[in-house]
This record gives structure tokens, C-alpha cells and sequence, in this order.
């Protein structure tokens, strides 16, 4: 199966640029046809501009009220007749409406095992230095169902990445960010072949399990 994916992306949009290239390389046979963020200044949306994908800024702040944000939202994603959305690196909360109309339709990447180091303010760095601060051996990345509570949501795939002696957050951040750039086309590639099932809440048809990079 072949879907018409959205993405969104509040920052660099590195996850972003590893799933166009997945597509453009043949490697996914879904393609990106719409990019939405809600920093107008993010290099997700340059990305998306550079590969002449459509794009869209919108933020809360540019409506009068939720559910008209909502509504705007909502049309842009049954214009481009999308299928999944996909949330990479997306610093916002996605409103419930929009997860019921696309439920088991939207995934996220998070940079760390889950459930371990999820949750709300884990994001970003913050997830590193907490994994650091444990000293486990042992991180990862995981792509998991979006649902109205944050990370909580099934597990389809993940990564295991070693934590090395002397790693700091940022030495960590950048090579679990090299695994995440092949789990997510990695996990798109699942649902191509029909392979994600889920079912109260666990996804069943999961693949080998991954071996550590
Ligand atoms: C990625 O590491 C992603 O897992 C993380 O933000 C980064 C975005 O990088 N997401 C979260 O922490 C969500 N809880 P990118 O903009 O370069 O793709």
C-alpha cells in the first residue's frame, strides 16, 4: 500500500529529510504530500519548500479559538487527502479531534526506549540528559501510536543505540538520531506492507527485533 503521508516538524526537520529520501530513493513507496509546522521558522519547512512538498505554518496563535485552529487543521489534512500523519520532532500537543478522526493513523518517533524517558516534558535533549543521569547502558529510539496521552501510545518499532563511556547528551543525541533517520522510513515500511495491527491498545505482526548499532 502506497499513503499519502503529512509531517509535522517544529525543528530542523532531520527526521523529516530521512523520510523524503526513503521515498525518493525507493526504499517507501508512501510519499510526503504535505508538511505542517508550528514555527514558521523551522528548517522543516525550508526542507519541505527545497523538495517542492507542500507546506503549511500553522500555530494556535493565528486563530481566535481552539476549535477554529482545529477546523483549519482538519481541512488542510482532507485537502491533500492525507492517510497518516506522521509527527517528527512535533513540540505540540495534537488536539484530541484530530486523533479520534485519524485514530491508529498517527505516529511519532521519540528519541529513547518507551516506556522509559517518556512522558510530558521529555523531548529533545532533555531526553538524553535523563538517560545519561540513569546510567543505563542501553538507549534507543522508539515509533509509537499517537493517543491523547503523551508517549503512550503502542510501540511498533524501536532501535537500540549503546550508551558509550564518555558520551554526554549531545554525543548520545546525535546517534540516536542516526538510528531514528532509519527506523522511521523502517516502520512506514510496516504499515506499507500491512504489517501493523493494533488491538487494545498493543500492536500486534511486530517485526525481528532490532539489532544494536
Ligand atoms: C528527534 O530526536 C525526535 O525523536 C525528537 O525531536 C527530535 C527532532 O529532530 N522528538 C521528541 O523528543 C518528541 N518527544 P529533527 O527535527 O531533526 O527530526
Amino acid at each position: 500500500m502506497r499513503f499519502n503521508l503529512c509531517v509535522f516538524a517544529s525543528g530542523n526537520g532531520s527526521n523529516l529529510k530521512a523520510i523524503i529520501n526513503a521515498s525518493l530513493s525507493g526504499r517507501i513507496t508512501s510519499r510526503v504530500s504535505l508538511v505542517i509546522s508550528n514555527n514558521s521558522n523551522s528548517g522543516a519547512l525550508r526542507t519541505a519548500a527545497k523538495y517542492n512538498i507542500s507546506y503549511k505554518h500553522i500555530s494556535g496563535i493565528m486563530f481566535d479559538s481552539q476549535k477554529e485552529y482545529t477546523k483549519n487543521l482538519l481541512a488542510e489534512l482532507k485537502n491533500n487527502k492525507i492517510d497518516m500523519i506522521l509527527l517528527a520532532g512535533y513540540m505540540k500537543m495534537l488536539d484530541p479531534a484530530v486523533i479520534r478522526k485519524y485514530r491508529n493513523r498517527i505516529i511519532n518517533i521519540h528519541p529513547a526506549l518507551l516506556p522509559k524517558f517518556g512522558g510530558k516534558g521529555m523531548f529533545g535533549i532533555h531526553v538524553h540528559e535523563a538517560v545519561i543521569k540513569s546510567g543505563d547502558a542501553v538507549t534507543g529510539a522508539s515509533v509509537h501510536f499517537v493517543n491523547e496521552v503523551y508517549d503512550s501510545g503502542a510501540v511498533i518499532l524501536q532501535k537500540q543505540v549503546k550508551v558509550k563511556p564518555g558520551d554526554d547528551a549531545v554525543t548520545l543525541q546525535k546517534r540516536v538520531l542516526r538510528a531514528e533517520h532509519k527506523l522511521y522510513p523502517e516502520a512506514i515500511k510496516l504499515f506499507e506492507e500491512g504489517r501493523v495491527k493494533v488491538r487494545n491498545n498493543k500492536v500486534f505482526c511486530t517485526p525481528h527485533p532490532q539489532p544494536l548499532s
